[in-house]
């Protein structure tokens, strides 16, 4: 009888299709944005076809031909309805989630700015500050609000513009002038420290921090510096190395310093590592789209048919992964596939945690 009735209570939120959380917040760049930019002034937005291709809304600001990991966490986590944009999410629908992520945006605020209209990390926590407050509205009181949001998880996929568009652009930014490599991931971590920590007084208990990705390896730096030889600009990998090495030991002091909450690191670099060809993708060093070469550099040429055999391509185009490529990323993400996928362990762990 004990067995029977652990089994429905266990079973319970499968059988009535509830999410393993009540919410899902999601803050990143052009990885996670799922239409923010659409109206800004930027370079930096994908409204067009060919991009959404494989997606049923077709274009809809999503940087990939279909789903990116936000929608596919989104799946993972059990929600019916793919997270709406900040842009667009009307006030009833802010209850499980919101999603304020922003191509060309960065931990610093400067960062993307040569491409035009990007929210920074930092306006995102003023535009969760904006649905907090709806949220309070909605559910009657402050406390309430707070007992909800500590329930949801939290995203945050940053850091990989204060490189490509920042640090590794000279030509537009003086950081690398500034700083060594060692010293801009240092500055980098202590303003993205500050940042989680606002996230965290602004409720947030269950955050998974997405690492860097191998930015040595997208066709668009290829293209600009060269790999020697390499199959990717082995001394950018190293760059980004030194900012995911201190992230993972930020994870850990944040993990000993709030102990009312939990952090954890996705290895992004760890995930797409390894040869691409064991799971079908044959094609890793060129886009699937034809890119431009001037506005919108690296970005799909509007209305261009696209390759055809999508699911071969890691690069949709000079700067995204194909979707197919956010599938595994994410499931991974999600559900560790190595033990070194997720650290100290995956979404669903996190999700799984009674704080
Ligand atoms: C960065 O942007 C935030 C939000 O718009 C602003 O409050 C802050 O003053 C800016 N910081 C710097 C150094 O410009
Ligand atoms: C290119 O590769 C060669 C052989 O590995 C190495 O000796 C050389 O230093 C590299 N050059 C640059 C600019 O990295
Ligand atoms: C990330 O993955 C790589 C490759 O699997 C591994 O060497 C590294 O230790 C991992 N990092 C963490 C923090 O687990």
């Amino acid at each position: 009888m004990f067995m029977m009735s652990l089994l429905v209570v266990e079973l319970g939120p499968l059988v009535r299709g509830q999410p393993q959380v009540p919410c899902y917040f999601i803050f990143g760049d052009s990885i996670f944005d799922n239409g923010n930019n659409n109206g800004l002034l930027t370079m930096a937005k994908v409204n067009f076809p060919p991009y959404g291709i494989d997606f049923p809304d077709g274009p809809t600001g999503r940087f990939t031909n279909g789903r990116n990991m936000a929608d596919i966490i989104a799946e993972k986590l059990g929600f019916k309805n793919y997270i709406p944009p900040f842009a667009t999410a009307s006030p009833q629908e802010v209850l499980t989630g919101v999603n304020y992520g922003s191509g060309g945006a960065g931990i610093r605020n400067e960062t993307g700015k040569h491409l035009g209209g990007r929210i920074s990390l930092n306006e995102q926590l003023l535009h969760h500050q904006v649905i907090i407050s709806r949220i309070a509205l909605l559910l009657g009181s402050k406390d309430l609000a707070r007992e909800h949001l500590s329930k949801c998880i939290y995203t945050i996929g940053m850091g990989n513009n204060d490189y490509i568009n920042n640090y590794l652009m000279p030509q537009f930014y003086p950081t690398s002038h500034l700083y060594t490599p060692q010293q801009y991931a240092a500055v980098l971590i202590h303003q993205y420290f500050k940042q989680i920590k606002t996230l965290y007084n602004q409720g947030a208990r269950k955050v998974a921090l997405f690492g860097i990705g191998l930015i040595g390896c997208i066709p668009a730096e290829v293209t600009m510096y060269g790999t020697n030889g390499s199959a990717c600009v082995d001394w950018i990998n190293n760059y980004v190395q030194l900012f995911n090495d201190k992230l993972v030991s930020l994870v850990d002091e944040l993990n000993n310093d709030l102990t009312d909450a939990k952090f954890i690191y996705i290895n992004s670099t760890g995930i797409s590592s390894g040869d691409p060809s064991a799971i079908g993708l044959t094609v890793a060093n060129a886009p699937c789209c034809d890119v431009s070469t001037n506005y919108g550099k690296g970005q799909c040429i509007p209305q261009r048919v696209p390759c055809s055999d999508r699911s071969t391509y890691v690069f949709w185009d000079a700067f995204h992964p194909t979707e197919i490529v956010n599938v595994v990323s994410a499931t991974r993400a999600y559900s560790a596939l190595s033990p070194t996928d997720a650290y100290p362990f995956d979404i669903r762990g996190l999700a799984q945690l009674s704080l």
